[in-house]
């Protein structure tokens, strides 16, 4: 086309380049160049760019004229997201819901409709199923759909006039990626479209105050623009995360600008839809091997909800000239720093065995308060000593074997507690300033000494 120009773009970045490269020079990501078509600037493209306004209009005020916002939020019937977008769907905001494919977004926008029907008008547009197929999911979910207006179209102007007739409340789009504009001229998907698309999006948003969902693939292979180039435009980005091989599924926000990004949502994908799950701990639970070495329980902190998961080891001779290490839901590195402190200050043979690691259940803890049950599922297994499933470990270790004091002790131990340990081992000094009228015995920790020292006065394994 006639002052138009193929480039790549890498889709995590937007670094852009005349040719196609595996690995981008700017933020090192492979293979997440996309080619794209964009226009050589001239001044009627210059001309085409629209204005947004936060505000709704572009007048400019004194900063006493400013007021304090008071967000108006509606419920979505499904609490656990409500409580990740910070207390329900902001009327006018625009809200990136992004995931792999199969994950469960069309599933679980089509379920809030009902609720957000409830006096809201919704608008669902799809660019992914028809018509029929939206509505035998819809059937599977039980959906009655009042106030519920389903397009299925990909061309952003078309959808927007519609959305002038309709004047819905919400917009869903599932997804950007297939949706594009007519003054574009590259393909849907790519950087420049899906960018577009937002922009439209978010400029009708703020313009008749819309709350906007947008659906965005991950994709790992890059083919298509990622929704990380969305990110810096939307007003929240919620992760929908999980392993597709399992059921459960958690939201997160990785950025929100209406409320904490701490929270999560836990849901279970079950034949009629996503369920709430409100219990987490009973559920990472459910499958936890009793009376075999290597396991401990933990209580790590999920926003500002506090979750019992459970930490397994295995120790083996190994069979490689350098020892194999492999840690799924544990940072790979924190691991190494724990096997090296054990090595130096316990005098354990780490570096002669390979070392698996894994959380039960595939959750992904990332917090040092998990150190101490790390180190001790670790040290059960290469000791063959089994720790109690009654006891739960929560403290964080330093590089001199000294485990450290951790934040939102009593809510940890409460949940323990709640769910029927016994014991808890807790930093020597968070257990000084705890006020203990739970059920469960604390058992300070001072360093790894104390581990040592603790975990022989358990059984061996016969
Ligand atoms: N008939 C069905 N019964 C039970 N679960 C289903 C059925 N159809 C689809 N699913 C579940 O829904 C998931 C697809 O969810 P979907 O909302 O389409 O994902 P996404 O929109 O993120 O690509 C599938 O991975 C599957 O687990
Ligand atoms: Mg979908
Ligand atoms: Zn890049």
């Amino acid at each position: 086309m006639k002052g138009t120009k193929v480039v790549f773009i890498c889709s995590e970045c937007e670094y852009e380049s005349p040719k196609w490269m595996g690995k981008c020079p700017h933020c090192g990501s492979w293979n997440t160049f996309v080619e794209d078509v964009v226009e050589k600037e001239t001044a009627s493209s210059l001309q085409r760019r629209t204005s947004i306004s936060m505000d709704g209009d572009n007048t400019e005020r004194t900063f006493s004229e400013l007021e304090i916002p008071e967000y108006i939020r509606t419920a979505t019937g499904l609490s656990e997201l409500d409580r990740v977008l910070g207390g329900g769907l902001v009327c006018g905001s625009v809200v990136l819901l992004s995931g792999e494919p199969g994950i469960g977004k069309s599933t679980l926008l089509l379920q809030i409709c009902d609720t957000l029907g409830i006096n809201k008008k919704v608008l669902y547009v799809s660019g992914e199923e028809s018509g029929g197929q939206i509505k035998l999911r819809a059937e599977r979910l039980k959906i009655i759909g009042k106030n519920l207006y389903i397009l299925t179209e990909t061309n952003i102007e078309n959808i927007l006039s519609k959305a002038d007739k309709i004047k819905p409340d919400v917009i869903i789009a599932d997804s950007v990626q297939t949706m594009y504009s007519d003054k574009i001229a590259s393909a849907p998907g790519s950087v420049t479209q899906v960018k577009e698309c937002a922009m439209s999006f978010i400029a009708k948003a703020k313009k008749h105050n819309i709350s906007v969902i947008l659906v965005g693939h991950v994709n790992k292979e890059g083919g298509i623009a990622g929704p990380k180039v969305l990110e810096h435009m939307v007003d929240a980005v919620l992760c929908f995360e999980g392993d597709r091989r399992q059921t459960y599924r958690i939201i997160r926000a990785n950025k929100n600008r209406f409320g904490s990004t701490n929270e999560i949502g836990v849901f279970e994908m079950t034949d009629t839809g996503l369920a709430e799950v409100t219990n987490p701990s009973e559920m990472l639970l459910a499958d936890r091997p009793v009376d075999s070495s290597g396991n401990c329980a933990v209580c790590t902190m999920e926003g500002t909800r506090p979750m019992v998961a459970e930490i397994q080891a295995l120790v083996t001779p190994t069979v490689f000239p350098a020892p194999r290490r492999t840690s799924n839901g544990i940072d790979y590195n924190r691991t190494c720093l724990i096997l090296a402190v054990l090595e130096k200050r316990l005098g354990l043979k780490f570096s002669s065995n390979d070392v698996y690691l894994n959380v039960i259940g595939g959750m992904q803890l990332d917090e040092p308060a998990i150190d101490l049950a790390v180190a001790l599922a670790m040290i059960s297994s290469i000791t063959d000593k089994v720790i109690p499933d009654t006891l739960v470990a929560i403290g964080e270790l330093g590089l001199s074997g000294e485990c450290r004091g951790i934040s939102n002790i009593e809510q940890r131990v409460k949940e323990a507690s709640r769910l029927g340990y016994t014991e808890a081992l807790i930093p020597y000094r968070n257990a000084e300033k705890l006020q203990l009228d739970f059920k469960i015995k604390v058992i300070p920790v001072k360093n790894v000494f104390d581990l040592l020292r603790i975990l022989s006065s358990f059984k061996g394994k016969d």
